[in-house]
C-alpha cells in the first residue's frame, strides 16, 4: 500500500488487484484469479491522506471509511442498505463470568439483515454495478443469501441465490420474503459453491459476490476492524476472537488493523487474532494444531451451519495471520455452542446464532487452555442472530409451547408455588 494521492476511479482508491500467492499486480476488473498461477486476488490502493476527523465527519455506516474501499465517491448517496457502524458493547456481567477483565462484544445483529455480511455485500454490489453486471447472486449458508437479496431488492437489480437445501427454515424465509430467485441445491455448501463457480463462468452478466466479485467482496470485511479502532477510541484491542467459515472476516480484520497503523490513525500496539470453528467443521482448527500451513477439506457436520464451510478459500490465509500475531484457531462442539448462546443470552441480553455461541465457546476453550489472556483487552465478534436459528436452541417448554394460566390471581399463585417446587 503506498499513500501518494491519486485520482478516484468508480472503484476509489484502490488502483489494481494483485495476487496473495505470487504477487503479479493486474488492472481493477472483473478477475479474481491470477493469470499466471490461480491464486486468488486481492484489492491494492494508493490511499490519500485519511484523517481521523475526516471519517469521524462520514456517515454513521460503513461509507464512512469510503475511501478506503474499492467503491466510488458517490456511493453513501446510491440506494443501498447502509450497513455497519453497529455498536461495540462492553460486556462486563459475561466478563465476571469468564473471569475475564475487559471484553467487548462487536455486535452484528445491528445490520440490516441481522448479520456482517450486509457489509461484504454492499461493497460487492458497489463493484459489480461498476463493472456493469446485471445479477447479484451467490452460494451462501444463508446469512448471505438474505443479505444478497435484500440489497438487490433495494438496488433495483434481480438476485439469484443458491442455498443448501436443508438450511435453518428462518434464513430460507428471511431471504425469500425479498423477492428475488432462491434455488434450494441437494447438497453440502461447498457443493452449491462448485456449482456457483460453474454458473460464474458460464452466466457472463452474473456478479456472485463471494466468487467472481471476491476481491471486492471480501474488503467489506475490513470495516469491522475499522469501527471496532475508532469505537475503541482509535486504538487497537489486545486480543480479538473471530468466527471462522471462509476464513475471509478475519484475514480482513487484521488487514482493517495494519492499514489503520499504516495510515497513522492508529498507534501501532500488539494484537492477537484467534479464530472459532465448530468441532463439527474444523478444517483450519486442525491445520493449526498439526502446525501445517495447508488445510485439509472436511464433511461438515454441526448445527453451526453458517460456519459449515469443509474447504474455506481463505483457510491458508487465518493460519498465517494467527500464526504471525500469537493467537491460535480452535473449536467447540455443539453442547459448548448451545451452552455459549444460553450464556450470552443471560448475562448481556444478547441472543446471538449459532455462530456467535461458536466463538464464545471457544473463547472459554482458549481461557481454559491458557492460549488468550483474561487480563488483557479483548473483543469477540457477534456475527449473526439467534433468531434466524432458532432450532439450535429449542422451546424451553417443549413442542406444544408454555402451559397457560386462567386470567385470574389464584392461578398466577399456583403457577409461582409450582415453580418454586
Ligand atoms: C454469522 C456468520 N458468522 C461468521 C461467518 C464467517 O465468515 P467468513 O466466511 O468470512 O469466515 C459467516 C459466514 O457465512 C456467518 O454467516
Ligand atoms: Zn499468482
Amino acid at each position: 500500500m503506498s499513500t501518494s494521492a491519486s485520482n478516484p476511479s468508480g472503484f476509489g482508491f484502490a488502483s489494481h488487484l494483485f495476487c496473495r500467492e505470487c504477487g503479479a499486480t493486474f488492472a481493477l476488473g472483473a478477475s479474481h484469479a491470477c493469470a499466471e498461477c490461480f491464486g486468488p486476488l486481492e484489492v491494492g490502493y494508493e490511499l490519500p491522506p485519511v484523517t481521523r476527523a475526516d471519517i469521524e465527519a462520514g456517515p454513521a455506516s460503513i461509507w464512512r471509511y469510503a475511501s478506503l474501499l474499492p467503491v466510488p465517491r458517490g456511493i453513501a448517496a446510491t440506494p443501498n442498505t447502509e450497513p455497519g457502524w453497529t455498536r461495540l458493547a462492553r460486556t462486563d456481567q459475561l466478563a465476571r463470568e469468564l473471569g475475564m477483565r475487559t471484553l467487548w462484544l462487536k455486535d452484528e445483529r445491528g445490520n440490516p439483515t441481522h448479520s456482517f455480511k450486509d457489509r461484504v455485500v454492499a461493497v460487492a454490489l458497489a463493484a459489480a454495478v461498476e463493472m456493469g453486471y446485471k445479477v447479484l447472486a451467490c452460494p451462501s449458508t444463508g446469512n448471505l443469501a438474505n443479505a444478497v437479496a435484500a440489497a438487490a431488492a433495494r438496488a433495483g437489480i434481480r438476485s439469484v441465490v443458491l442455498i443448501p437445501a436443508d438450511l435453518e427454515p428462518q434464513k430460507i424465509a428471511a431471504t425469500a420474503i425479498y423477492g428475488g430467485a432462491m434455488v434450494p441445491v441437494d447438497g453440502s455448501y461447498d457443493d452449491v459453491n462448485r456449482l456457483a463457480s460453474e454458473l460464474a463462468d458460464d452466466r457472463e452478466d452474473w456478479a456472485f459476490v463471494n466468487v467472481n466479485v471476491r476481491p471486492y467482496y471480501a474488503e467489506g470485511s475490513k470495516t469491522i476492524g475499522y469501527e471496532i479502532a475508532e469505537q475503541l477510541g482509535w486504538r487497537l484491542p489486545e486480543q480479538i476472537v473471530v468466527p471462522v467459515a471462509s476464513g475471509a472476516q478475519l484475514v480482513k480484520i487484521d488487514k482493517a488493523f495494519r492499514e489503520l497503523i499504516e495510515l497513522g490513525l492508529v498507534a501501532d500496539t500488539r494484537y492477537r487474532v484467534f479464530g472459532a470453528q465448530a468441532t463439527g467443521c474444523s478444517p483450519v482448527a486442525a491445520a493449526f494444531r498439526a502446525g501445517h500451513d495447508v488445510v485439509q477439506p472436511v464433511k461438515p457436520a454441526t448445527i453451526a451451519k453458517s460456519l459449515a464451510i469443509g474447504n474455506p478459500a481463505d483457510g491458508p490465509y487465518v493460519l498465517d495471520v494467527v500464526r504471525r500475531t500469537g493467537g491460535a484457531v480452535a473449536d467447540v462442539g455443539d453442547d459448548a455452542v448451545i451452552h455459549a448462546i444460553r450464556m450470552l443470552a443471560a448475562t448481556e441480553g444478547v441472543f446471538g446464532e449459532t455462530a456467535s455461541g461458536v466463538t464464545l465457546g471457544v473463547l472459554g476453550r482458549l481461557l481454559a487452555d491458557g492460549l488468550l489472556d483474561p487480563g488483557a483487552e479483548t473483543v469477540i465478534i457477534n456475527s449473526g442472530d439467534g433468531l434466524k436459528t432458532l432450532d439450535a436452541v429449542g422451546s424451553p417448554y417443549g413442542a406444544g409451547g408454555p402451559a397457560a394460566i386462567r386470567p385470574t390471581l389464584e392461578a398466577f399463585e399456583a403457577w409461582e408455588a409450582s415453580r418454586a417446587a
